[in-house]
């Protein structure tokens, strides 16, 4: 396997073609970014602990019968994955109140939901990802009733898998975001990655952030949450 021409790079990856026809190389960056770019840093060694948390994760995630992009981890700060076309959504799962919910709707962050709560948000900087009901998913044709439907059930299977996961190592999964992407046959597969960049982890006995608030906030050293997760996780 041989990583080819460019096709992409985002704030934190950098994605490739590669001599198999629907695998991609993905490659880690060491990059940080928050509020639609407008806080950035490099902090060294952040590139390899996504990855390596993002594989533990998915990998978990496929023992567990879920299938996702992910098809395997090829180095520190390398994987490859399948060619999926990623739909415009960002689909945000919550279990405690927090960040931009806590903001919109006036109500104290670590507030438990009864039952979890999942959101769409519209994947466009130059509108800064804005939060979209479902029928503005339908009137931007962003997905159908049907991928909508998928997308909930997918990203509430997601959510008790990782719940019980994080429980297992004391991390309370307070929120996360997902992204997902169809195949050629036209199914949803869930893509991108899962790490403390994209989930809200707090430590359950202290409440302590490990994750990207860590950054976002200016709370502590990144790498030192993002360290603590994946060794919970029982990763190097
Ligand atoms: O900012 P907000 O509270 O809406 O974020 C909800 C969850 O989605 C958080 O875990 C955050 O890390 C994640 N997120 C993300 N990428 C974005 C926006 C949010 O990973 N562009």
């Amino acid at each position: 396997m041989e990583k080819q021409q460019q096709l992409y790079e985002g704030k934190a990856k950098r994605i490739y073609q590669t001599s198999e026809p629907g695998v991609l190389w993905v490659t880690y960056k060491d990059d940080a970014t928050a509020f639609n770019g407008e806080k950035k840093d490099t902090l060294e060694g952040k590139a390899r602990l996504n990855n390596e948390i993002s594989t533990l994760i998915f990998t978990h995630l496929n023992e567990k019968g879920l299938q996702s992009h992910f098809i395997r981890r090829l180095s520190d700060t390398e994987q490859l994955v399948r060619q999926v076309e990623i739909v415009p959504l960002e689909v945000v799962v919550r279990n405690v109140v927090a960040g931009s919910m806590a903001k919109r709707l006036g109500i104290e962050e670590g507030t438990p939901l009864v039952e979890p709560i999942v959101e769409f948000y519209y994947k466009d900087d130059a509108l800064g990802d804005p939060l979209i009901t479902e029928d503005h998913v339908y009137l931007l044709e962003a997905a159908t009733a049907e991928e909508v439907e998928s997308l909930k059930i997918q990203a509430k299977k997601v959510n008790e898998l990782l719940v019980e996961l994080f429980a297992g190592i004391g991390v309370r999964l307070v929120d996360f975001k997902l992204e997902f992407g169809r195949t050629n046959e036209g199914k949803l597969l869930l893509a991108d990655e899962i790490s403390p960049d994209t989930c809200r982890l707090w430590d359950i006995k202290t409440n302590q952030k490990l994750d990207k608030d860590l950054f976002r906030r200016n709370l502590g050293n990144l790498q030192d949450g993002y360290q603590e997760i994946l060794t919970r996780l029982g990763g190097q």
